[in-house]
């Protein structure tokens, strides 16, 4: 059921959004009280969500954001803001116990050693990995094709000592519910950029490619 508290417009863009940061932090991620992680682009339509999720967890958060959006990560309760036009995230980050990447490849590659030891990245940009390629059942030749793909990125990740997995979210009525019971309490609230008319959905999907969007782009049907 949609949150009580929240329009439709509101409601509309939880979903995407919220099973996938609960689905990289808490059933992926794991992620406890009093721990590290580094959730990038806070200010986009994931980031918004995560990092208000994250907190409610009671971990300490870092995200990357342009000198704009900085105001906006710290308003979510980012505790860490690394601005990613002036400043190199490798650089401030050290010893986290989780990342959610959700950005090229290059960032994975810096992302994996600001981990520590034992810790864990999960990326929602990919490459997509053989365990991915199992659970949708994928032909062999698709399995083979993600082992290639993510060959790299497990390799890095072992030599650290750390792992990599690639997410691709699922449908959760049940973590919907307690998403909903979340936003209900106060805990997380949605971050919606701009509603566009049903008319204008092309626009509305060329604002989303600019890749500007703070929180997240709603098409209102009528
Ligand atoms: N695997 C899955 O199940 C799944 C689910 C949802 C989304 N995704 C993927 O996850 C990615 C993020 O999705 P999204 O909807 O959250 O994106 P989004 O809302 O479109 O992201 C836009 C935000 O990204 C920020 N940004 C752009 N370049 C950045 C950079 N180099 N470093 C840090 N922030 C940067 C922008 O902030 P500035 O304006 O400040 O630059 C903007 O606020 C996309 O690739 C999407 O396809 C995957």
């Amino acid at each position: 059921m949609k949150p009580k508290n929240l329009t439709m417009e509101e409601a509309a863009s939880i979903p995407l959004v919220g099973l996938t940061a609960w689905q990289a932090l808490v059933e992926r991620g794991k992620l406890m009280r009093d721990q590290k992680v580094f959730i990038q682009a806070g200010s986009g339509g994931v980031g918004s969500f995560a990092i208000q999720l994250a907190k409610h967890l009671g971990a300490t958060v870092a995200t990357t954001t342009s000198t704009s959006n900085i105001d906006m990560v710290r308003g979510l309760g980012a505790d860490v803001i690394v601005d990613y036009k002036t400043e190199d995230f490798e650089a401030k980050l050290s010893d986290y116990d989780l990342v959610l990447h959700s950005q090229d490849g290059k960032a994975l590659e810096k992302s994996l050693r600001v981990l520590r030891p034992g810790g864990r990245l999960v990326s929602i940009s990919g490459p997509p990995d053989p365990d991915f390629a199992e659970a949708i059942r994928a032909p062999w030749f698709v399995k083979l094709f993600t082992r290639l793909l993510s060959f790299g990125a497990r390799r890095n990740a072992n030599r650290l000592d750390t792992t990599f997995s690639f997410l691709f979210m699922k449908g959760s009525g049940d973590q919907l519910r307690q998403i909903a019971t979340l936003i209900e309490a106060g805990a997380v609230r949605p971050v919606v950029d701009k509603v566009f008319p049903f008319e204008s959905t092309n626009e509305a999907l060329a604002y989303v490619e600019t890749g500007r969007a703070k929180g997240k782009v709603v098409i209102k049907v009528k």
